[in-house]
């Protein structure tokens, strides 16, 4: 795995954790539970391989049209891993950010994540992104009324600033479990050149070697960006 191109930035869609759960005849929120121990291992292995920032689709601002129970078991969960089980999330190492509007999260859940991020705020080795509440279309939106509200034009560089995820560079690779080929309102502005990966593995079943096999594949792309290859441009 050493010497082949890694992404810089490696963005996860972790779909999966229901369907993963009702096909063992186990409730959905068997399904989060186990999908949350799998984001640890598989973001572990990443940073562990050489990736240094990670971005994590942990819930999307159109999953709130769920049933509170199911919302209530997934807050449960960030109750758990960003307060009394943090140690978890801290010993992956990275600076932690939290992604997207936390003001419908309970209050107690919003002072968790706020206190890690701080906690974890002078690290520099490696950054995980968690997107709680976002949408794409969303983001796009503030940014473009705070420009308005600015009285600003912005071009590619200004805008990204003005976007959540200010002063990361897009993501290199994409991977979406769950057997879905959609980008379900995920970092649809970064996502420009973003190369996609699609595995039919549900989340809490997507191994460490599924990791390995999606960045050889990715190593393995012609990433263009609209240009010649190398040699062809020459
Ligand atoms: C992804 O798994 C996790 C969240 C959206 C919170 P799902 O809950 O969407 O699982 P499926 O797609 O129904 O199997
Ligand atoms: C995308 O999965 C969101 C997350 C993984 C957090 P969804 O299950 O919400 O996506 P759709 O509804 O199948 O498009
Ligand atoms: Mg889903």
């Amino acid at each position: 795995m050493k010497e082949i191109k890694l992404p810089v930035h490696l963005a996860l869609i972790m779909d999966g954790n229901g369907r993963w759960a009702t096909r063992r005849l186990r409730p959905r929120a068997f399904g989060h539970r186990a999908g949350v121990q799998n984001m640890f291992r598989i973001c572990g292995h990443a940073f562990h391989l050489g990736v240094q920032i990670v971005t994590v689709f942990a819930l999307s601002a159109e999953n709130l049209t769920r049933p509170q129970e199911e919302l209530d078991e997934l807050y449960g969960l960030f109750r758990t891993f960003f307060d009394k089980k943090k140690d978890k999330l801290l010993e992956l190492g990275a600076r932690i950010n939290v992604i997207g509007d936390l003001s419908a999260l309970p209050a107690d859940v919003q002072v968790s994540m706020r206190a890690l991020m701080e906690e974890t705020a002078q690290r520099t080795a490696s950054l995980l992104n968690i997107c709680v509440n976002y949408g794409a279309r969303q983001d796009v939106l503030q940014a473009v009324n705070r420009a308005v509200a600015l009285g600003r034009f912005v071009d590619d560089a200004s805008f990204h600033a003005l976007l959540l995820t200010a002063g990361v560079p897009d993501p290199d690779l994409i991977i979406r479990t769950g057997n879905e080929m959609r980008l379900s309102n995920f970092l649809l502005y970064q996502a420009a050149y973003a190369e996609l990966y699609f595995s039919p593995k549900m989340w809490p079943e997507f191994s460490r070697r599924d990791l390995e096999k999606a960045l050889v594949n990715y190593a393995s792309r012609s990433r263009r960006f609209g240009g010649l290859r190398g040699k062809e441009q020459a």
